[in-house]
Parts: C-alpha cells; structure tokens; sequence
C-alpha cells in the first residue's frame, strides 16, 4: 500500500485484538475501496475489497471469482492441501450444487422451524443454570453452550458430547489466539499439520467422531443432517475425505459463529440500555432486533475468492491467481448502505447486512438456524433481567477471521 495506508494492517490478527479497526475500514471504502494489500511471507498479498456493492459483485459472480480454484481463507494452499481439505466452501457450481443439496432442505426455514420448541428447551436449560448465579461468564456459560447443544439436538448427537464438539471448534476456528489453541498457527511450526483443516490436530478426532456417528446410522438410520452425509457416501455422492471435511464443516460453521452474535449482541444491548428497555417491553421487536445484532455482531470479518481470470474491479486490474478479499465488517457498515451505520438500532429496517455473505451460491447454507438460535435465546432471555452489567473487562480473540469475544464477565439481577 501507499504511504497513506503503510499504517493499515488487516492481515495481523493482532490488529483485532482489541477492538474491530473500523477507522481503516471506513478509510478503504472512502478512498481505497479495492486496494492491493501486502502479506508477510509465505503469502504473496491480496485485493481488499471493503464496499458493500462490490462483495456482492464479487460473490455473485463465482465464475470470475472462484471458490475452487484457492483457499477462501487468507491462508494460501498448495494443490495437494487445497485437494485433501475442501469442503464445499472450496468449490464452485456444479460440484457445489451437488453438495449443498445434501443438507439444503433440512436447513431450511421449514426444515429447521420444526425444531423451534426444542431450541427453547434447550435455551431455557442453559440458562436456568447460568441465571441461578448472580455473577458469570456469559461467554462461558450462555454463548458458548448453546449452539453446540442446538447442533447436537439437530444432528441427534448426545448433549453429553457437546463439550468435546465445543473444544475442537475453539481449537480449529481461534488457531490464532494462544489462551484457546492448544498450536497457535502464526507462531509455531505446524508443518506436521499442513493437510488438516485449520493446520489443527483436533481434526482427527472429529473425524474419528464423525465415523462413529456415521457408523450407528448404518446400523440403525435416523432422521437427521448426518444421516444425509451417510446416505451420501454411501451412494458415492460424497468420498471418506468429503464426509470428513462435511461433517466438520457443519460442526465449526453452526457453532463459533452464532456463539459471537449471541455475545456481541448481548454485549450491544449492555452498551445501549435504552434498546435493551424497548425490547424487554415490547418483545414483539426480537425478530426485527436479531437482524441488527447479526449486522452489529458480523462475526465473519471476511471470505476470501481467487480471480479465475484476468478482470477489473473498481478501476484496479486483477490478475488471474490473484486472492480477493471481501471485507463483510467493512461492508455491514458501509453509510451507502446503512444509515448511521454505527448506531445500534434494533427498529432498524430495511437491514440487508451480509453477515450471511452477500449472496451468491455460497450464501450462510445455516442462516434460518442460526436466526432461530438468536431470536430464541434473546426471546428467552430478556423477560428474565432486571438488570445486567459488565464486571469486568471484554476480552476478544486473536483472529483475522473471526470477530469474537472469549470472555465477558456478568452481573445480573433476574425477575
Ligand atoms: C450467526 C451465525 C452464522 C454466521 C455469521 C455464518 C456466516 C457464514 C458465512 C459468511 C458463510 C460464507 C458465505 C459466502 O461465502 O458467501 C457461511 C457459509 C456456510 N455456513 Fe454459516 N454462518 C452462521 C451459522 C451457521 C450455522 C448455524 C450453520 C450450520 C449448521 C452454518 C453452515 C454453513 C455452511 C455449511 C456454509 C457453506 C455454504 C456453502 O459453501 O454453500 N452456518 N456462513
């Protein structure tokens, strides 16, 4: 970058540590919104792309900006780590269409509105046992419980395991923050751990698990997501690597990132009392309000493409091979989009945020579930404070990926 941006950093994970950089990214999108962002080595730099039009421009438009021909991560792969760790994220159409098919119906609205009433079993549960103490962790005791345990309802998986599937999404999605992973990507050698997604060692033991649970539906079928990814491999639809790399997507995607919005948002309505008041009393406004805590939350802070051919964005030429970056934290706020876009307006509508992804066929295939989740646990939730307040500091992971908080420390008083 020029000398105006030298002091720009988007690539550190450090750079998120303490609070989301939302000054540079209004700086991008006001003067630089497709710029050439330079890498530490081994990775070669990418096209940061930091306007709401332009992600979608990008995302709809697989054919020039592939998911299959690199990583979607910042991480740059070779053809046999590419090869070995794709999931469907890592594919373009038809291979992707084919994929996404295998779970799309049961994550639909109707395929997962069925489950509504054990969503709120299973949130009043977990926060029967948190609200019984005045002082905890909500990350710890509310955000992190329960979109594994709406996982493991939903994948018929037994709630006992929960916190062995809550462990190895920590250790893959925070591979960068020393306090969670056990091997911390950017600071020691992981080599050893080049094919397994994430670069992280716990994969084995999900995968283990995943040919357990595929195991006793061969043996006795059930309804359920994996029973889908049996029934799949079994029609040679999806290969041992597929099923592996499936199965772990759904884990890592439907739980890190609906435990942030939960966070994020209670930590909004902590900020802002006054919407929390309109809330508790008119709770009518919780499904319009979840949207504005995705927006508020974004905890995806990007995706990445890779230019399948020689184009232009915004002016900038783009090579072939190039990676390009969309910036969904830079975009969620963008004032052509959202009006005020740093208030925090749970009455705001329209909200087309692109927390899911701006569209395209790799639109958030968990969206209506992670909405559900949201909306459940805050409808749960609200009637229940009288009063809550930080005792503490906020503490974020070490992530260039994900906009997270790891710890929140909590007081509250219940009706
Ligand atoms: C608030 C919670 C969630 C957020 C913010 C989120 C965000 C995202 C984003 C940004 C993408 C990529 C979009 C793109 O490339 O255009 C994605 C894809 C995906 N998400 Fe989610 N997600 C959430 C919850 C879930 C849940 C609960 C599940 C599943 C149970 C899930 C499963 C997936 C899958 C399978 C994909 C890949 C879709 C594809 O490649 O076609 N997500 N999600």
């Amino acid at each position: 970058m020029g000398d105006t941006l030298g002091e720009i950093d988007l690539a550190s994970p450090d750079s998120y540590v303490e609070r989301v950089p939302f000054e540079w990214f209004d700086h991008l999108r006001r003067d630089h919104p497709v710029v050439w962002h330079p890498e530490p080595p081994p990775n070669r730099g990418f096209w940061a792309v930091t306007r709401y039009d332009d992600l979608t421009t990008v995302h709809m438009d697989w054919r020039t900006y592939s998911s299959e021909i690199g990583a979607v991560s910042l991480e740059e792969l070779d053809p046999e780590q590419l090869e070995i760790r794709r999931s469907m994220l890592e594919t373009d159409p038809p291979r992707h269409t084919r994929l996404r098919q295998i779970c799309s119906k049961r994550l639909s609205a109707r395929g997962v509105g069925q489950y509504e009433d054990w969503i709120r079993d299973v949130a009043r549960g977990v926060l029967d046992r948190a609200l019984a103490d005045r002082e905890f962790d909500f990350v710890s005791q509310v955000s992190r419980e329960l979109p594994i345990r709406f996982l493991c309802s939903i994948l018929t998986v037994p709630q006992h395991d929960a916190p062995r599937l809550i462990r190895w999404g920590d250790q893959m999605i925070a591979n960068q923050d020393p306090d969670i992973a056990a091997v911390v990507v950017d600071r020691e050698d992981t080599e050893a751990y080049r094919l397994l997604p994430f670069r992280s060692p716990v994969a084995v033991e999900a995968f283990e698990y995943a040919d357990g649970q595929r195991d006793m539906r061969l043996a006795e079928p059930t309804d359920d997501v994996i029973q889908a990814l049996t029934v799949a491999q079994s029609e040679g639809i999806l290969n041992d690597r597929e099923f592996h790399n499936y199965f772990l997507l759904l884990m890592i995607a439907g739980n890190e990132t609906t435990r942030h919005t939960i966070s994020q948002g209670m930590l909004a309505l902590m900020e802002n009392p006054e919407q929390m008041k309109l809330l508790q009393e008119e709770p009518e406004r919780i499904p319009v309000a979840t949207e504005e805590i995705l927006r508020w939350a974004t905890p995806v802070l990007h995706f990445r493409r890779t230019a399948a051919r020689d184009t232009e964005l915004r002016g900038m030429e783009i090579k072939a091979g190039d990676k390009v970056v969309t910036w969904y934290i830079s975009a969620n706020f963008d004032e052509t989009q959202f009006p005020d876009p740093y208030r925090f307006d749970v009455t705001r509508q329209p909200n087309e945020h692109v927390t899911f992804g701006p569209g395209g066929p790799h639109f958030c295939l968990g969206s209506h579930l992670a909405r559900l989740e949201t909306k459940v646990l805050f409808q749960e939730l609200l009637p229940r404070l009288r009063s809550i307040e930080l005792t503490g500091p906020v503490q974020r992971i070490r992530s260039n990926f994900v906009n997270g908080i790891k710890q929140m420390p909590v007081k509250v008083v219940t009706r």
